[in-house]
């Protein structure tokens, strides 16, 4: 009888140890992606929150109360369930647009454009980046022109690169923000080995900014996947493969 117990025990300590690393596995794999806090009257007002862009910040800062329910990390609106613009600190547009609370998502956005107006001032300007395009432009194919031929022309999907951080690729921050277009600064063109060309900007076989040297990586760690889709050329020169099979 003893050991049925004990058998028992140990059986239901094993499920908990599973279970629990089951929900950090999820967990991770949440904060990946983007999510959608929808508006309750118009789309246009939605908004894609990005962990990956607040990398560094203490999830307790925004996450600042345990729920009774399932631990830290839940939705703001399981406890902020106060609607429309109400200044009641229980409201949903207190949580996100308080001046002064440093849970705030707009206390803290303001913050950083007084303190570094040289990085946020622009960024961080009436209700963007939060109402704004800027979430929007990256949610569509960009083609990266090539120099010469259309033919080597690049599709760039945001939507395939969800899980990884903006700052791998956005590694660097320009006068004109963080998130602009990589020839701002990587101008040499041709094949040129600097540094900051735009060819090693995309081919380096080592930076962890660069599109090759990643899927490479991919390659290597998991052939069965990535081996038939990240070979030669392949995906991103897809406009040149199709014109020699014409
Ligand atoms: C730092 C991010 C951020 C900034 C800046 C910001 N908001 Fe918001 N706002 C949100 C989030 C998150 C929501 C919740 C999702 C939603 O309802 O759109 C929201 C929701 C709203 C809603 C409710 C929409 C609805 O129908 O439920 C209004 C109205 C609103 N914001 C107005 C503004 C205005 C006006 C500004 C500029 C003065 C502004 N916000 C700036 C993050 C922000
Ligand atoms: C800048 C603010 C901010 C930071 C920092 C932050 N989060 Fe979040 N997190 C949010 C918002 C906003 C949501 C969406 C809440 C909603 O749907 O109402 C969210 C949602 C989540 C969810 C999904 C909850 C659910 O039930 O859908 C998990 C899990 C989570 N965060 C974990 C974390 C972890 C772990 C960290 C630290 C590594 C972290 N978050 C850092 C703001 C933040
Ligand atoms: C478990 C419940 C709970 C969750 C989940 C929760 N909050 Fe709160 N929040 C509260 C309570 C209660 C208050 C008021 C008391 C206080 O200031 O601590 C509050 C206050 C705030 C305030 C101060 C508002 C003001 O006007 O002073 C902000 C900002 C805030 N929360 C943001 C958030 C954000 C953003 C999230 C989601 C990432 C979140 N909260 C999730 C319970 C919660
Ligand atoms: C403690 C500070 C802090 C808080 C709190 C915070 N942010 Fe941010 N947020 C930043 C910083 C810093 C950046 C810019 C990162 C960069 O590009 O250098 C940023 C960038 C952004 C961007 C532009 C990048 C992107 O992912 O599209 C959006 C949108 C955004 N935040 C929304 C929110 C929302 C919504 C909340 C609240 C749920 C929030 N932020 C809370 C500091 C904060
Ligand atoms: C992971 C994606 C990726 C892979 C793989 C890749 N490239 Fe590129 N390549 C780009 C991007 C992005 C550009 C910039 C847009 C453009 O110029 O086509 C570019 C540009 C070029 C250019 C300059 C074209 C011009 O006219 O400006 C050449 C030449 C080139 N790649 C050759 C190659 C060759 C040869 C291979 C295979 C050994 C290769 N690339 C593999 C992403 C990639
Ligand atoms: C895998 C690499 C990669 C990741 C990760 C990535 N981006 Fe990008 N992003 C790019 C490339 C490449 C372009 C197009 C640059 C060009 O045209 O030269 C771009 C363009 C943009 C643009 C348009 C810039 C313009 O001037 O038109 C915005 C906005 C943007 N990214 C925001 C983000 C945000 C926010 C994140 C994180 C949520 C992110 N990106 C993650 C590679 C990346
Ligand atoms: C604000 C300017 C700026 C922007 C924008 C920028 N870079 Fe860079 N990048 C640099 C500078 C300067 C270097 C050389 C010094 C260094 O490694 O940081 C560099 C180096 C690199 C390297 C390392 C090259 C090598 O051979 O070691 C890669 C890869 C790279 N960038 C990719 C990108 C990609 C991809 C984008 C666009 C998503 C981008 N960069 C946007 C300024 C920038
Ligand atoms: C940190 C890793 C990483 C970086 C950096 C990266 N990629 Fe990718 N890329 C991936 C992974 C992983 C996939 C496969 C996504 C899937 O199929 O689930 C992918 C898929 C693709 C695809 C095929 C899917 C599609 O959208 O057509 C293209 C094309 C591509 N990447 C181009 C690029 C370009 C161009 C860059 C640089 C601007 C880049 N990648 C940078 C990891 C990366």
């Amino acid at each position: 009888m003893k050991y049925i117990h004990l058998f028992l025990l140990m059986v239901a300590l094993l499920f908990a140890a599973e279970v629990r690393a089951d929900s950090i596995k999820g967990m991770a794999e949440t904060i990946k992606k983007p999510i959608s806090l929808k508006a309750e009257k118009s789309h246009l007002l939605n908004v894609t929150f990005n962990h990956t862009s607040h990398r560094g910040i203490s999830c307790f800062t925004c996450h600042h109360m345990p729920s009774e329910k399932n631990g830290r990390y839940v939705s703001c609106s399981q406890c902020h369930k106060a609607v429309g613009r109400s200044k009641n600190a229980q409201s949903l547009f207190a949580a996100f647009h308080d001046k002064e609370s440093k849970h705030s998502c707009y206390a803290c956005h303001l913050k950083k454009a007084k303190e570094m107006p040289e990085l946020y001032a622009t960024t961080f300007v009436n209700c963007r980046p939060c109402h704004s395009r800027m979430t929007n432009a990256i949610q569509g194919p960009m083609t990266i022109k090539a120099s010469k031929s259309q033919l080597m022309d690049v599709t760039f999907n945001h939507s395939s690169h969800q899980g990884i951080n903006c700052f791998t690729c956005h590694h660097r921050v320009s006068d004109k923000g963080r998130y602009v277009g990589c020839e701002e600064c990587h101008v040499s063109m041709g094949r040129s080995q600097e540094k900051n060309s735009t060819f090693n900007a995309f081919h380096s076989k080592s930076s962890s900014h660069a599109c090759y040297a990643c899927h490479l990586k991919k390659v290597e760690n998991n052939p069965e996947r990535f081996g038939s889709i990240f070979y030669n050329c392949r995906p991103c020169h897809q406009g040149a493969r199709a014109a020699k099979s014409k």
